[in-house]
């Protein structure tokens, strides 16, 4: 198939574009868009061939469910059933964006789209792109994050053509996106016998959603840490974010950490691999790696969680080979624990890791 390329921004909405990216997931077939997390691969979420085609475009497994894409917070009731208060709630904290919720589902939401599970992840992106197609599309977009099954998520529409050109009908360039990784889910579905569970840790934390509900907690699964408790977000057990060099994430004091990535660096490349590292604005100066690149600043976390996925894709450009990254874990480097989206970059460099950290 031939993809078609469409080119816009928030503020420049091309309204014949999205009228036929309309048509398309009408019709069935998929559109890649931007939303303020990453992009999605969208189709019609109330379509199961859609979601069958879904599946296939990623080569994602069929178990693992998509989130539904609404473009107003009265479209829950189309989807879902026993609403709490408590949704209600966050969609009038946090809508439109980076929050997925999950609940009770509807008969109408096809088995195809929610992997099987009599629950269904609903979300409502800020960003305009988004809205415009979801509407275009029919109010309900299923889209899983536009990469091919196993590859960081796509920040960037270059990143959505690598993956996916000549399996989807229409791509939308909507520039680069702000937050760069996932939305956070929160399980809402057991309540009112289970607190609400965060499955995903994103831009919207913790702190944040407790100041809303209460008491919130954690998927016990979810950091990765712990190969006994399997992640409730079927999506979570799968390996993720895998750049196609060996990563290794490197915990301790700043010296501890430099000096050993270093002597890493220079024994690879002596022995002839292609080294890369992920550092920080503070101690971009300190390594001697082939590829050194800077995901941000440590005042700044929202600026490492923007690069993190550009920078795994660059080291699959650069062909490096033996990959290490500083870590962002609560007292990496002395600092205070992890507020905000710093349990989120944790989570994707973990995966990404396929579990290696060294603490030195
Ligand atoms: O920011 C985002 O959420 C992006 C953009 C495109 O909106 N989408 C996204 O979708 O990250 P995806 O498919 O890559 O990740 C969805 C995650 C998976 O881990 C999946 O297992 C989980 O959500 N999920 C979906 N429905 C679920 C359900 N009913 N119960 C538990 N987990 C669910
Ligand atoms: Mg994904």
């Amino acid at each position: 198939m031939k993809t078609i390329y469409a080119e816009m921004t928030e503020d420049r909405i091309d309204g014949d574009a999205i009228a036929e990216a309309g048509r398309i997931l009408r019709e069935g077939g998929l559109v890649a868009f931007p939303t303020e997390t990453v992009y999605g691969l969208g189709g019609d979420a109330l379509n199961p061939a859609s979601s069958r085609k879904i599946y296939e475009a990623k080569g994602r497994p069929s178990d693992n469910p998509l989130i539904v894409h609404i473009c107003e917070a009265e479209a829950l009731r189309g989807i879902a059933d026993d609403i709490p208060q408590e949704a209600w709630k966050l969609a009038e904290a946090f809508w439109p964006g980076p929050l997925t919720m999950i609940l009770k589902k509807k008969a109408s939401v096809p088995a195809e789209t929610t992997g099987g599970l009599n629950t269904v992840a609903v979300r409502f992106p800020s960003n305009r792109i988004a809205q415009e197609l979801i509407r275009a599309g029919g109010g309900y977009i299923a889209a899983p994050s536009a990469n091919r099954s196993g590859r960081p998520s796509p920040t960037i529409a270059r990143y959505c053509r690598e993956d996916l050109d000549g399996r989807v009908e229409m791509i939308i360039d909507g520039g680069e996106v702000g937050i760069g990784l996932e939305s956070t889910i929160i399980d809402l579905s057991e309540l009112p016998e289970k607190a609400p569970m965060i499955l995903r840790p994103g831009r919207i934390t913790q702190d944040m959603l407790q100041s809303v509900l209460g008491e919130v907690g954690q998927d016990p699964g979810m950091l990765g840490m712990d190969a006994a408790a399997p992640p409730k977000a079927p999506g979570m057990k799968y390996r993720h974010y895998a750049p196609k060099g060996i990563l290794t994430i490197v915990e301790g004091r700043r010296e501890a950490v430099i000096r050993y990535i270093n002597e890493q660096t220079e024994r690879c490349g002596g022995a002839g691999r292609k080294t890369g590292v992920i550092c920080t604005d503070e101690t971009v100066g300190a390594y001697q790696a082939d590829v050194v690149r800077s995901a941000g600043s440590r005042a700044d976390e929202e600026t490492v969680a923007h690069s993190l996925f550009r920078i795994l894709r660059e080291f699959d450009e650069e062909g490096a080979e033996v990959l290490f990254s500083e870590s962002f874990a609560d007292g990496s480097f002395e600092q205070d624990a992890a507020e905000g989206i710093g349990q989120a970059i944790m989570n994707r460099l973990i995966k990404a890791a396929g579990h290696r950290v060294v603490k030195v």
